[in-house]
């Protein structure tokens, strides 16, 4: 032993805690979003938080920042090369892949959430590790299978109470349209004074280059060809019967033809719900479709579609806009008890309340009356239990309602009941 002070230990840089009272308005964002995929059909799937490096590397794709900058890869202690997820619909692949999920009823709706890593620069709204709420339908290519997703991803949101977002929408056409446009593109780009990583860029994956945020580049692009003026018969159909299902229902959007995602494996319809209170990471959902992606890792030619929607960001944009998705308190009841016998008694009185489904604590320590409830109030309590040798020789309990400190006297066994009513 020293009685050297130990220096303290901080969480790692950018990855944030969720703490009291906070934390319940995270919980419940998250519960929310996951209840509204369930209400759709959309079942829980529980994934690995790392997989083996080659999934992110084949299914999200070399060329992007997250595979190229932002994984958290090691070697484990047997030499195999693992990544913690930097997101999740390469591993909902692998699993259904794995599992032949897709030998059975199509499309299999598969709902997930929980954190996923990213080594990217902090600041706020961009964490290294970052909760997601995801959806994935898998197996049928229907536009009214896009539709649904977005729209519950609008539903997700409204659920919450934000009003302050928008939702972009595009479509990347597919290998019959894209390959084509991307020469066309590739053409207007190669002939501009390009810096050298940007025309390196425009090489590898020349769709890029227009999302660019330099105003020099951006100035240079604003004629370049767009997706939408290529797409086939078949892709454009597609994407205007997405349009139509979305104006049926009536989800709001903005056709944004410049749109690029950071993931490599969408095609057709892909989409973001941008919030304007947030600053420069303004992203709180995004999703689309994706054509190949379960044929490059090894399945058969399935298309699928799905969303991953930021809890985080969904948090900030609640806070940005001044709203709250609980109403702050911690418990229902709260109790005083005054002297070891009417203690004795609240122990068993609050656990018949908690059996009974009310959220109940109990001042602990000697406090006295005012400290016990100057609790109560700290606790968000509706009402406060007071206890002492008095009451508890008469059998009944003094019930302080703290929203008009109206005090009524209530009979032991009818405490239940009074404030469950
Ligand atoms: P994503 O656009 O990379 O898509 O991430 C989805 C959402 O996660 C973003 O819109 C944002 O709200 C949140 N997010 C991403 N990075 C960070 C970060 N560093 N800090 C805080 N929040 C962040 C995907 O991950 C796809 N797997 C979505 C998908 C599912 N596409 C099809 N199916």
């Amino acid at each position: 032993m020293t009685d050297k002070k130990l220096s303290k230990i901080a969480a790692p840089k950018g990855v944030p805690d969720y703490i009291p009272p906070q934390s319940a308005e995270f919980i419940h964002i998250r519960d929310m979003f996951a209840h509204q995929a369930r209400l759709a059909g959309y079942e829980h799937i529980e994934l690995p938080v790392f997989e083996e490096t080659s999934l992110f590397a084949r299914g999200v794709g070399e060329s992007t920042d997250v595979v190229s900058k932002e994984m958290y890869t090691f070697a484990d202690r047997g030499e195999r090369s693992v990544t913690l997820r930097p997101e999740g619909t390469a591993g909902v692949m692998r699993a259904v892949i794995e599992h032949n999920l897709d030998r059975g009823q199509l499309p299999i709706k598969l709902n997930y959430y929980g954190p996923f890593f990213r080594y990217e620069r902090p600041q706020a709204g961009r964490y290294r590790q970052l909760q997601q709420v995801g959806v994935e339908a898998i197996g049928v290519d229907d536009p009214a299978l896009d539709a649904e997703v977005i729209a519950l991803a609008d539903r997700c949101f409204k659920s919450i109470g934000l009003t302050g977002y928008r939702l972009e929408l595009t479509s990347l056409g597919d290998n019959t349209c894209r390959p084509q446009y991307r020469e066309k593109l590739q053409e207007f780009l190669f002939d501009l004074p390009l810096d050298e990583e940007t025309r390196k860029r425009a090489e590898i994956n020349p769709l890029r280059v227009l999302d660019d945020k330099r105003e020099e580049v951006r100035a240079m692009t604003a004629d370049a060809p767009l997706m939408l003026d290529y797409l086939s018969d078949e892709c454009r159909n597609h994407f205007e019967t997405v349009t139509g299902l979305l104006d049926d229902l009536g989800v709001g959007y903005i056709i944004n033809p410049r749109m690029v995602r950071g993931l490599d494996y969408y095609t057709k319809t892909c989409f973001e719900f941008v919030h304007d209170g947030l600053g420069a990471q303004s992203g709180i959902g995004g999703g689309g479709r994706y054509d190949g992606l379960m044929a490059q890792l090894g399945g058969q030619e399935l298309s699928g579609i799905g969303f991953g929607l930021g809890v985080d960001r969904a948090l900030l944009a609640l806070q940005a806009e001044k709203k709250h998705v609980t109403d702050g308190s911690r418990v229902d009841v709260f109790g005083v008890a005054m002297g070891a016998d009417a203690k004795r008694a609240m122990v068993r009185l609050l656990d018949s309340l908690r059996a009974s489904g009310v959220r109940a604590d109990m001042s602990y320590g000697d406090r006295g009356l005012k400290g016990a409830m100057k609790g109560a109030d700290r606790a968000g309590a509706r009402y406060a239990l007071v206890l002492g040798d008095r009451e508890l020789d008469n059998g009944v309990v003094a019930v302080k309602d703290l929203r008009n400190q109206e005090q009524t006297e209530v009979s032991l066994d009818k405490v239940i009941e009074f404030v469950t009513r």
